[in-house]
């Protein structure tokens, strides 16, 4: 059934969205058919932050997908999104993670591109001493690097491949888009980096950011010190096409206060403390008590705040079974020493051995292992009701039924 859709025989159970075919993270059609219509569809994918490429000239390979991708700071300051992918033979043309170059060059032929993608020269173009050469009628005009379409938003840079997405702030709606703002509201600096191998379908890891209702069961840290718990005020923001999501949590002030001030970080177990209470203590830097807010954008992309450590994730899938997932961490250009030192501190709560993320890595590759064969058999989401809707409870999968509303519009299924 290779329909004008993108089902590929996958049949949605009649609960609607409160069940997920487990055939959508194993079926190689079904990954074809998300590269196309989700990555390379209609949607914004992030591919960088702006304060990663400063000066002219900078640029970063990264992915959309599958597709290899280099962002590159123009020569006039604008930012632009290439395929890399030589017009010649299919080569990268950039293959270092990052670097600055007024022209991009072709390792295989030397093709040269300038930093819009167009093909400014061919090695022996009027071949040797008369002999060899292009024909008279090859045009460069007509063989640049294909070029995306690009957004910026509050310093976070997106691409897309297709000239039905949206405005970025359409895309992002306005209950999203303030709550990017939150965490990005004066000038970063790029702290380091984190990346790690998943042993899972990319879905997965985009449902465990989505799923509040996991964070105080599988996250053993957070809830024994008290980071996280569903009785604590918060809720889920979903927006219209359900494709994103902010997960919020404040933390009561007398724990707080507690946990922040002194040693003394009350647990669920009355002798268990952390012996150095200062990895958790930190500043209510965005002055509304929140303290931790997860945002995810359609299709692959997270937003993280938990507690002072800021950092963006960005899921590429690598094959139905197979996800990297980059993180890149990022304070303020005006924070002071301290400031530096607590957010490096919290670092250790995230990333590949982060104290709470640690098991997000994992679990990930638990389901993968145990959907083998499970085909024609679907999971249950039905904590918080069936539906999408915003709700004042972090004790809820709407978000991740959100996901799954936006993907079967997105894949047709
Ligand atoms: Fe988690």
């Amino acid at each position: 059934m290779a329909a004008a859709d993108g089902s590929h025989g996958v049949v949605w159970p009649g609960e609607g969205l409160a069940r997920v075919p487990y055939d959508l993270y194993t079926d190689p059609s079904i990954y074809a058919g998300e590269q196309a219509r989700i990555f390379r569809g209609p949607v914004w994918n992030f591919l960088c932050l702006a304060a990663e490429i400063p000066v002219p000239g900078d640029y970063k390979t990264t992915f959309i997908g599958d597709t290899p991708v280099i962002v590159v700071r123009d020569l006039d300051g604008a930012i632009n999104a290439l395929e890399n992918r030589c017009a010649h033979r299919g080569a990268l043309v950039c293959y270092k993670a990052r670097g600055n170059a007024r022209m991009l060059t072709c390792a295989y032929h030397s093709w040269v591109y300038d930093l819009k993608g167009g093909l400014r020269s061919v090695a022996f173009e009027r071949g040797i001493n008369g002999q060899g050469g292009m024909p008279d009628s090859f045009a460069k005009s007509a063989h640049g690097l294909k070029r995306l379409r690009v957004a910026e938003y509050a310093g976070l840079v997106f691409a897309s491949f297709s000239d039905a997405a949206p405005a970025i702030d359409a895309y992002l709606g306005p209950e999203i888009a303030a709550r990017v703002e939150r965490v990005l509201p004066r000038p970063i600096k790029v702290t380091g980096y984190n990346r790690q191998l998943l042993a899972n379908n990319w879905k997965l890891y985009v449902e465990n950011n989505k799923d509040s209702y996991h964070a105080s069961l599988l996250h053993t840290f957070f809830t024994t010190f008290r980071l996280n718990r569903l009785s604590q005020k918060g809720g889920i923001i979903v927006d219209a096409s359900g494709g994103h999501h902010v997960s919020y949590s404040i933390m009561a002030s007398e724990q707080t206060d507690r946990a922040y001030e002194d040693a003394a970080i009350r647990s669920a177990k009355q002798d268990y403390r952390l012996a150095d209470a200062s990895l958790v203590a930190g500043r209510d830097e965005f002055g509304d008590g929140i303290s931790l807010q997860i945002l995810s954008i359609f299709p692959a992309f997270v937003m993280q705040q938990v507690q002072n450590s800021l950092a963006v994730r960005q899921i590429l899938p690598k094959g139905t079974g197979q996800t990297e997932l980059i993180w890149t961490y990022y304070g303020f250009a005006d924070d002071d020493a301290a400031m530096d030192m607590i957010r490096l501190k919290q670092s250790n709560l995230v990333g590949p051995a982060g104290y709470v993320s640690l098991e997000d890595g994992a679990i990930g590759g638990f389901v993968q292992r145990a959907i083998a064969g499970a085909t024609g058999q679907a999971s249950v989401l039905e904590m918080g009701g069936r539906g999408v809707e915003s709700q004042a409870t972090r004790a809820t999968e709407t978000s991740v039924r959100g996901f799954w509303r936006a993907y079967r519009q997105a894949m047709g299924i």
